[in-house]
């Protein structure tokens, strides 16, 4: 897990304020890598390279909080490991429930990779 560091940039973009964070050299992420960044105690970002595109969403299920940067991946789609609920990694949508985790753009400049919170 990675902590974020002072390497934030602060950028404005559709009216909202929004952070961008390096997560990472685009040569230490390669396709079929995960990576989970803390943000603060209780927030958690879950990043994936899935063929070269990356995904990242909020790292706790909304059922019982499990970490679903451990779950299992499937395509486009992760299954957190703790019962099984299925979330779409483009909208975060759950597919077994009512429910959604939270979706970052996610860019990458310059050889990092960035995610905008
Ligand atoms: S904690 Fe994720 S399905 Fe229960």
């Amino acid at each position: 897990m990675q902590s974020i560091g002072t390497d934030n940039i602060d950028s404005k973009e559709a009216g909202n304020l929004l952070r961008t964070i390096v997560i990472g050299r685009l040569e230490d992420l390669p396709v079929g890598s995960r990576k989970t960044v803390e943000l603060t105690k209780e927030r958690e970002i879950a990043l994936y390279n899935i063929d070269g595109e990356f995904y990242a969403i909020e790292n706790y299920c909304p059922h019982k909080g499990a970490p679903l940067s451990e779950g299992i991946l499937c395509d486009r789609v992760i299954e957190c490991d703790w019962h099984g609920w299925q979330f779409d990694l483009r909208s975060g949508e759950c597919l077994t429930v009512r429910e959604k985790v939270e979706t970052y753009e996610v860019i990458v400049e310059d050889g990092l990779v960035k995610v905008m919170i």
